[in-house]
């Protein structure tokens, strides 16, 4: 039985008793426990069914704890470390050994961010560890944004939700890591590559054509939906292709008539997407739920948080 409750504390003493539960930051639910403890970092890996070869970020109150787990942080990163956090920004620093190598693979640089949401911030301030914590589902399904997402994904496998009701970004943390002071974004997410360069000056971004991913956010296929998933720029052309049964739409702005209106989401029907960003996941789910043949998506402007949203869009879809 999962347990769905919005208790700070209670939610401190399961992992203080290393357990792993889910947890809600303002990009999507967190799969989280003791980033310090291998056997609880082990339990995230397992319930998750992720490869060990995927590193997870870790989750820290503030910055005064940071200096406690990296080696050194270098100045851009502090300058957008002071910009962004708390909020939906991590970043790749060197570790120090005081950081288990599964939380890392293995590799040299830890991923860390401060959440802004305020019930996570609470309960990171409660622990005396940083939590590790990656999206909420198992690997390469749909990240969940509300604890009834969560339970309908992983019931069973973990004994506690702590609610805090519908995340504010609905699309992961932007990812960013550093070529001597030039910022490089290893994945998209809901701090948008322009308001980067606004304070960074510069910024370059590596997503594509990598053959070992540094970043499974950069894997083919990911954030998928079971269904079969069509992506877009035309939905009326794609229509034509398909019969009106058993085919969904997840579409931007618009509905279509011809397609019943329950089997449709829109994403933001005044076209903000910021609101876009906030559906996206929960309309998947549902979707996703309703057991259709396919789902024709439709792209999003590609700018600002657009461009993360069609980033997931693109890995959901077929290829
Ligand atoms: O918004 C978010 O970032 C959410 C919430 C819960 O904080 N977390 C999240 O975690 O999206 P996850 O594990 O689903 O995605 C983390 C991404 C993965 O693509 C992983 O490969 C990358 O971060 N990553 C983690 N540690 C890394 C590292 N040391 N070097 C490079 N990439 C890393
Ligand atoms: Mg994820």
């Amino acid at each position: 039985m999962t347990i769905i409750k919005n208790d700070i504390d209670a939610a401190a003493t399961l992992l203080k008793n290393n357990q792993v539960i889910a947890i809600p930051t303002e990009t999507v639910y967190g799969l989280a426990g003791n980033a310090l403890s291998v056997s609880a970092v082990t339990k995230i890996y397992e319930i998750k069914k992720r490869p060990f070869t995927n590193p997870l970020i870790i989750h820290l109150a503030d910055t005064i704890q940071l200096t406690k787990y990296v080696k050194n942080i270098p100045a851009m990163a502090e300058k957008l470390a002071k910009h962004f956090w708390p909020g939906p920004l991590t970043l790749l620093l060197p570790k120090n050994s005081s950081i288990p190598d599964i939380v890392t693979a293995g590799l040299p640089n830890v991923a860390v961010r401060i959440p802004s949401h305020p019930m996570a911030l609470e309960l990171l301030r409660k622990l005396p560890f940083p939590l590790a914590a990656p999206s909420a589902n198992p690997f390469g399904y749909i990240s969940p944004t509300s604890a009834n997402d969560v339970k309908r994904i992983l019931d069973e496998k973990i004994d506690y939700i702590l609610d805090g009701g519908e995340c504010e970004k609905g699309i992961e943390s932007t990812i960013v890591g550093f070529d001597g002071d030039m910022p490089i974004i290893y994945r998209v997410g809901a701090i948008s590559p322009e308001a980067i360069k606004k304070i960074a000056g510069k910024v370059e971004i590596n997503t594509k054509h990598i053959v070992k991913p540094i970043s499974p956010g950069m894997l083919p296929s990911h954030y998928a939906p079971n269904t079969s998933l069509y992506l877009t720029n035309n939905v009326e052309e794609l229509l034509k292709l398909f019969p009106q049964t058993g085919t969904g739409i997840l579409a931007f702005k618009n509905t279509y008539r011809t397609i019943a209106e329950d089997k449709q989401e829109v994403l933001s029907a005044s076209g903000n997407l910021d609101e876009a960003a906030h559906h996206l996941y929960k309309a998947l789910h549902r979707l996703d739920g309703l057991k259709l043949e396919r789902i024709i998506a439709e792209r999003v402007p590609n700018f600002g948080i657009g461009i993360a949203i069609n980033d997931r869009l693109e890995k959901a879809a077929l290829k």
